[in-house]
């Protein structure tokens, strides 16, 4: 039964919707919530909607309420695009569906874009990651292999010239620089993926991490959630490395007592806080390396990165990245 004026009830299922479609909502609850208000508000039976991108299914499919007869469909148009179509059961003469598809219409078209979005995005990343890893890989066991075989025989070499002390030098010589191209090379592999993220995960890496830099005259606290969600290899490195320059950043130019850093998770995004209660970045400072190679690495996986003055204390830093949390 129809409680409310139909426009009424147009306006307000609406209403509710855009509400939490600006929240942080998946689409497919977003669906779902468009065929609950339907019938909560319009006073129809049942209703079903599925989205459509160009004409196939973009993943989401919800319904509400109970199939009943006679059921009217309405497609959702956006811009000339059809984007789902919305299925209506048993509804009341001039309950206002045809109001309610009109301005959900945009909506959906923007959800069903963002998702579209993300997964490009999410493309992006893994192929970018498979990239990367491909990179450890031929860097590891070829470029290393080799430069450690040549290491080792040119210490040979220098042991065998026993009576030739120059050459001996010169043999050593090369076979140290080999040693610390090895070394340099091990470092870019670490840097491709942390060590410490491959052994502990991001939760226990972060841990680590702040573990690390506690104790040099400024407290560092972490707090982070026991267990996180496996993310995207990529993000996962993001995450650690702006926390580590956030980190060093604090230590090096705030004077802080204390600097914490938090993570959060929501069903979509990661939040990276590093906030410190230092002096507060000075204004017109030249941006370093550090706070542009931030900025890179969160843009890189499809994130941001912010730099603020705490609104909570009198002075300190907020570096806080957003990352997307879509699972692996
Ligand atoms: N937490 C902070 N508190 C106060 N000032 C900061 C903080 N973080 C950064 N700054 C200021 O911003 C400047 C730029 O930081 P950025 O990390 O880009 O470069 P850097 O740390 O000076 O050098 P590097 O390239 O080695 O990172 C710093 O020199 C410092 O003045
Ligand atoms: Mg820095």
């Amino acid at each position: 039964m129809v409680k409310e004026r139909p426009e009424r009830g147009v306006q307000a299922a609406l209403r509710l919707l855009a509400a939490r479609i600006r929240d942080d909502v998946r689409p497919a609850e977003a669906v779902t919530l468009a065929c609950e208000l339907a019938v909560a508000h319009l006073g129809v039976a049942g209703a079903a909607l599925r989205t459509l991108r160009r004409g196939a299914a973009a993943g989401c499919r919800a319904r509400a309420g109970e199939p009943a007869a006679p059921a009217v469909r309405r497609p959702l148009v956006h811009q000339g695009e059809v984007y789902g179509v919305f299925s209506f059961y048993a509804p009341p003469r001039g309950c206002g569906l045809d109001t309610y598809v009109d301005q959900l219409a945009p909506m959906v078209a923007a959800l069903v874009l963002r998702e579209e979005l993300r997964r490009r995005g999410d493309q992006v990343v893994a192929a970018r990651e498979a990239e990367r890893h491909r990179l450890r890989r031929d860097l590891h066991d070829g470029l290393g292999g080799n430069l450690a075989s040549i290491r080792l025989r040119l210490e040979t070499a220098a042991d065998l010239l026993v009576h030739e002390p120059r050459g001996r030098r010169l043999v050593a010589d090369a076979a140290r620089t080999a040693a610390g191209i090895n070394a340099e090379i091990r470092s870019v592999i670490d840097d491709l993926r942390p060590p410490d993220l491959a052994e502990a995960g991001l939760a226990g890496a972060l841990v680590r991490l702040a573990a690390r830099h506690d104790g040099s005259g400024t407290e560092v606290r972490a707090r982070v959630p026991r267990r996180l969600r496996a993310l995207h290899p990529a993000v996962e490195v993001a995450a650690y490395r702006i926390a580590a320059e956030g980190l060093t950043n604090a230590l090096r130019h705030a004077a802080a007592r204390t600097v914490q850093l938090g993570v959060w998770t929501s069903a979509t995004a990661l939040r990276l806080d590093i906030a410190d209660d230092g002096q507060g970045r000075p204004p017109r400072r030249p941006l370093g390396l550090g706070i542009a190679s931030m900025a890179r690495r969160a843009e890189e996986v499809g994130g941001t990165l912010r730099i603020l003055p705490r609104t909570d204390l009198p002075h300190g830093t907020l570096v806080r990245a957003l990352l997307p949390g879509g699972t692996v």
